[in-house]
C-alpha cells in the first residue's frame, strides 16, 4: 500500500550555500566562510555529464562509504573521525565544494575523507569498482519541482541499478528528504528495481536516522521542526528487475 500522501514542502536553496547561525557540529565542520557558489547544477548539462572524473584510490580492504551530493559533507564529517578504517567519499557536481570540502577534510586531519567531483548520475562506474561499497547515502538531494526538469532528479532507474552494481552483497542504500513527493517517487523507483529490500517492509518509511550523523540539511530541517522521509534498503541479489523499471529510467540530456 502506498504511504499517505503528504503535501510536498517548499524547498529552499540548499543550506551549504547561504547557512545560518552555525550550531555546534556545524561550526566545527563546515566552511567559514561560506564559498560563493551556485544553487543549482543542471547535472544532464552535457559539460557535466562527464567531468573527467577517475577511480576513487581507495586501500584493499576496509568499508568504503559514499554520499551522492555530499555538498558541504557534514554527514560524513560527522561520521569520518570515529571510523578511521572506514574511507568516506563524497561525490559532488560542483567542484568548488569539492575543493573545500578536502581543504577542510585535510585540515581537521581526517585521512579518511574526500571529496570528488563527478556526476553520480553517469560516472559511478568510473569511480568504484563493483561491489565495493558499504553504504550508499542519497541525502535530500535537488527536488526540481517542475514538470520538464523531474528527468534532473538524482534517484532514477539507472542510478537504481549502478548503486547495486557498487554495493556489496547486504550493502545499504540510505536515502531522505523533506519533501514526501522526492521520496515517494525515489522509494517508486528502488522498490520496482528488484534489486533493494526495504529494512522497514516494502514502501515503508523509516523514521530515525541509524547513522549517529546528519547532513547539513538535515540539521536546518530538525531546527525547523520540520518532517524528514527515509529509507533503509539493503542490497539483495537474484531475480533484478521488475516489469516496467524501465520506463522511469532519466530521458534525454539537456544541451
Ligand atoms: C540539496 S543539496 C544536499 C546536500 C547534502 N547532501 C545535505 O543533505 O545537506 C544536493 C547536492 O547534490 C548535488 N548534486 C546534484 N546532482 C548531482 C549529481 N548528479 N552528482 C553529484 N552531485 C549532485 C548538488 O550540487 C548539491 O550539492
Amino acid at each position: 500500500m502506498l504511504p499517505r500522501h503528504q503535501p510536498a514542502s517548499p524547498h529552499r536553496p540548499c543550506p551549504a550555500l547561504n547557512p545560518p547561525a552555525p550550531s555546534d557540529s556545524i561550526a566545527r565542520f563546515s566552511p567559514t566562510p561560506v564559498p560563493r557558489i551556485r544553487h543549482h547544477v543542471n547535472p544532464l548539462r552535457v559539460q557535466f555529464l562527464e567531468t573527467g572524473a577517475e577511480p576513487v584510490a581507495l586501500p584493499a580492504a576496509g568499508d568504503v562509504e559514499v554520499e551522492l551530493g555530499c555538498a558541504d559533507a557534514l554527514f560524513l564529517f560527522e561520521r569520518a573521525p570515529a571510523r578511521p578504517r572506514v574511507s568516506f567519499v563524497g561525490v559532488e557536481i560542483r567542484e568548488e565544494l569539492v575543493r573545500d570540502v578536502n581543504e577542510r577534510a585535510a585540515a581537521a586531519g581526517l585521512a579518511n575523507l574526500r571529496a570528488v567531483f563527478a556526476n553520480a548520475n553517469t560516472e559511478l562506474d568510473t569511480l568504484f569498482a563493483d561491489g565495493r561499497l558499504a553504504r550508499v547515502y542519497v541525502n535530500f538531494p535537488d527536488p526540481w519541482f517542475k514538470r520538464r526538469h523531474r528527468k534532473r532528479r538524482v534517484m532514477n532507474a539507472d542510478l537504481a541499478r549502478a548503486i547495486h552494481r557498487k554495493l556489496a552483497p547486504a550493502g545499504e542504500l540510505f536515502f531522505q528528504s523533506d519533501i514526501f513527493d522526492l521520496a515517494l517517487d525515489a522509494m517508486a523507483v528502488i522498490e520496482a528495481s528488484g534489486r533493494f529490500e526495504n529494512v522497514r517492509g516494502p514502501w515503508s518509511f523509516l523514521v530515525d536516522n541509524p547513522y549517529g550523523a546528519r547532513s547539513l540539511r538535515e540539521v536546518r530541517c530538525e531546527e525547523k521542526g520540520m518532517r524528514i522521509w527515509r529509507m533503509l534498503y539493503r542490497r539483495v541479489d537474484g531475480e533484478a528487475g521488475a516489469p516496467g523499471e524501465e520506463e522511469s529510467a532519466a530521458e534525454g540530456v539537456d544541451e
